[in-house]
């Protein structure tokens, strides 16, 4: 049985709708039923249920984006940092392997020669290697706490996308932003990156970390013309005139805008379309109505 935790956030219903589509069976676990954040209850949990594979799908997001983590401190680094170390701790003693979603935003720009960071590169955009935003810091906690672990995948999504408008998918948030920082990013498809994190454990890819993004980057201004040409939202996108400006008047804590390289997820033999055709497919299939935005909240 596959348990999964945090399956009521966006990313977990995005693993619940792939579960569901594949017929694989899952057991969905939410703190209100089950304190996952004790390693004693879940380790419990895990047995009751004959826990074959763990996802941990749980962490805290500030909402409506970082900025809100500055005010949420301890519950970001609980969040971020001490239950992953606590589902660790609980898997091991079950002995059931597990994966970590993660974030690629505890980097910052691009490797030297504008290469794409790989996972032997350290954060440089965390505690430890500031400036970094509240939230990015807590999440390259999370992956340090989770360093040595046995049985446990990293895996690094990195703002994710579809095509369903709704208020988390990055090109519903462009389409919504009154202004844009123009950045170059690499970017998830949400449902090929629920895909890709299961075919490694099919696979039975060696555990370790993994950067989990669709091939290559794309730059803000790039996404707004695929918006445009595909007509799916017509309003006139204005832009900040830099980061500088958009720091001095829009935001409260640093982004993070980087590259990531997804070359060894390519070599445990795992393929995601290159960033631009799953941006391109995705508003092809744009859907507006979906899933009711309040059942969402
Ligand atoms: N969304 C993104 O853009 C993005 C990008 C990169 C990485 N990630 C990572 O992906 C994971 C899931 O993100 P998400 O966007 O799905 O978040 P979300 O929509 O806020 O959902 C997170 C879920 O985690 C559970 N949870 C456990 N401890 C929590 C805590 N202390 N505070 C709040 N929620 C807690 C909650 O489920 P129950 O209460 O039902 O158990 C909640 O529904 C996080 O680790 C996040 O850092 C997200």
């Amino acid at each position: 049985m596959i348990i999964l935790l945090g399956g009521t956030g966006y990313i977990g219903r995005a693993y619940q709708r792939f579960f569901e589509r594949g017929g694989i069976p899952f057991r969905s676990l939410s703190r209100d039923e089950v304190d996952y954040t004790d390693p004693d209850r879940l380790a419990a949990g895990l047995r009751y249920f004959g826990a074959t594979f763990v996802i941990n799908a749980a962490g805290y997001t500030g909402k409506p984006n970082v900025d809100a983590c500055e005010d949420h401190k301890a519950d970001c680094l609980f969040g971020n940092a001490v239950v992953p170390g606590r589902i660790r701790l609980a898997c091991e003693t079950v002995g059931v392997p597990w994966g970590q979603v993660s974030s690629g935003c505890i980097y910052n720009g691009t490797r030297a020669g504008k290469a794409g960071f790989t996972e032997d590169d350290a954060p440089n955009f965390s505690f430890r290697h500031p400036p970094c935003s509240f939230y990015s810091g807590t999440k390259a906690l999370g992956e340090e706490i989770l360093a040595d672990a046995a049985q446990c995948y990293i895996w690094r999504l990195r703002i994710p996308f579809n095509e369903v408008d709704e208020s988390r998918n990055y090109l519903a948030k462009i389409m919504r932003y009154q202004r844009l920082v123009d950045a170059t990013n690499s970017l998830s498809q949400l449902d090929e990156f629920v895909g890709a994190t299961w075919q490694l454990w099919q696979l039975r890819a060696p555990f370790g970390i993994y950067n989990v993004t669709n091939p290559g980057a794309v730059q803000t201004r790039d996404i707004v013309g695929m918006i445009q040409r595909a007509g799916v939202c017509r309003k006139a996108f204005e832009f900040f005139a830099d980061e500088a400006e958009f720091m001095r008047t829009a935001a409260r804590t640093p982004r993070s805008n980087c590259l990531l390289d997804s070359s060894k997820l390519a070599r445990a033999g795992v393929r995601m379309t290159g960033v631009h055709e799953a941006l391109e497919t995705a508003l092809r299939k744009w859907s507006k109505e979906p899933v009711a935005e309040a059942a969402l909240a």
